[in-house]
């Protein structure tokens, strides 16, 4: 099947090459020439596990191709997907001007009928509002259907969840639209939801905000058992092998960052006010993961003030492990406040480093490994939770640090083995470990 994919973000770029290597004739559509040029010179823009050699793969077997030439593509496809960038307004709302530029191009463009796929995240009510921008921009009357089809890859696993989906829903007109889609994933032989576009559109976002309130009701039982002196990943294990509830996505720490649960649980409220409902539990859901920087911060303060004295070497920068991606990180909003309050802060992250220097307050140090990080530090913050962190030699650590005092932002390490090596160890709803 001849596809257009327009946008090489993560997920356009991940279906494109998922997709051609199933066999389809595919080309990714950007509109910014750089890109195009990096891709088609073999670089990718961004890191993720795989990618880079499924690309490869397929572009030297020539089923994979890079172009700005978005009229041409569209009229040599059977189905143009649009996955381009959905970003936020600051009062939430979902800005949909990329989406609505692709549309209108496509509408120029189109000289026959062809099956237009929403994959971008897109509030529910955008596949008519997509239908009406072709429409209104048609330069002769053509038929097209516009499908929704929501995307679930997570960065990091993007790969691995694109091949092997928990499910591939298809919001589609009718059934005879539905059956092209079913028909270019059936080689997944994954279980597939057929419905509506307006529901097809709701299930992507009840599903990330869904998994938000996961995040943030495990973060506030966190805060309830360090008050009580419970702890945090008993409770989560209790919980989550209780089949209905499950153990995924019940991971206190820091609370989620990325570029999809913070927009995703805004975008969601407000699209939910503009109906006419308050939607006061997802915004507590905001509020919590809100308040999780701030508390980790308290914890720091209490233990190392004054912190115009201390140097803090950061572990992890990435929003979560396996990505360079720094949207939304907890790690912007950690150190930027340890250095308004005068620290001295050192950084490490396998991966993320070129992206952070952009981000990050221009006072930060970076170092190449978390020993030099670490390197005369009064106290180490782990804020993500890399495997690579889980293997340290924590002796080594410790014996570099000035003084052994560890905050632990994602609960990486058992609290025992910190305390025999000598650590003052605090992580997230289990009892601080003081040296006596
Ligand atoms: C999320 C969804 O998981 C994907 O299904 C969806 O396709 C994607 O958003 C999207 O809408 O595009 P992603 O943002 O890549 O994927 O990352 P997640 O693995 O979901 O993690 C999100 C955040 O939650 C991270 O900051 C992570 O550290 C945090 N998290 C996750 C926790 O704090 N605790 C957990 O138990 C799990």
């Amino acid at each position: 099947m001849n596809i257009c994919v327009v946008g090489a973000g993560y997920v356009g770029l991940v279906t494109g090459a998922v997709f051609a290597d199933l066999g389809n004739e595919v080309v990714v559509v950007d509109n910014v020439p750089d890109r195009v040029l990096m891709l088609q010179a073999g670089h990718l823009p961004i890191y993720e596990p795989g990618l880079e050699e499924m690309v490869a793969r397929n572009v030297s077997d020539g089923r994979l191709s890079f172009t700005t030439d978005l009229p041409g593509t569209v009229r040599r496809s059977v189905i143009v997907f649009i996955a381009v960038g959905t970003p936020p307004k600051t009062n939430g709302q979902t800005d949909l001007s990329a989406v609505e530029a692709v549309a209108q191009e496509i509408g120029r463009a189109m000289d026959r009928y062809i099956v237009v796929v929403n994959k971008s995240t897109v509030p529910v009510g955008t596949g008519e509002f997509v239908r009406e921008v072709i429409e209104r921009h048609q330069r002769q009357p053509v038929p097209f259907d516009v499908v929704s089809n929501p995307e679930f890859l997570r960065e990091g696993s993007a790969i691995e969840d694109t091949l092997r989906p928990d499910r591939i829903v298809i919001g589609a007109p009718t059934q005879q639209v539905a059956m092209t889609l079913l028909e270019l994933y059936a080689p997944l032989e994954r279980p597939m939801i057929i419905t509506d576009v307006p529901s097809a559109e709701m299930i992507k976002y009840a599903s990330n905000a869904f998994l938000a309130t996961k995040i943030s009701f495990i973060n506030a039982v966190a805060n309830i058992c360090e008050l009580a002196g419970a702890d945090v990943t008993q409770v989560m294990k209790g919980m989550g092998l209780d089949a209905r509830i499950g153990p995924a996505f019940l991971q206190a720490g820091l609370g989620y960052g990325g570029s999809c649960f913070p927009k995703d649980t805004d975008s969601l409220i407000h699209t939910a006010a503009t109906l006419g409902y308050k939607f006061d539990l997802l915004r507590a859901v905001v509020d919590v993961n809100a308040g999780r920087t701030i508390h980790f911060l308290s914890v720091i303060e209490r233990a190392l003030a004054p912190m115009h004295t201390r140097r803090i070497a950061i572990l992890g920068l990435a929003f979560k492990p396996n990505t360079d991606d720094m949207r939304e990180a907890k790690s912007i909003d950690v150190i930027t406040r340890l250095i308004d309050l005068g620290a001295t802060v050192c950084v490490y992250d396998p991966v993320a480093i070129p992206n952070a220097r952009k981000v990050l307050p221009t006072l930060v140090e970076y170092a190449d490994s978390p020993y030099a990080a670490a390197t005369g530090a009064d106290g180490v913050a782990l804020i993500t939770e890399w495997n690579e962190f889980k293997f340290l030699n924590l002796e080594r650590l410790r014996g570099v640090m000035r003084q052994p005092i560890v905050f632990d932002g994602r609960n990486l390490w058992e609290a025992e083995r910190m305390r025999r090596l000598g650590f003052e160890y605090y992580s997230i709803g289990r009892k601080p470990l003081r040296r006596s």
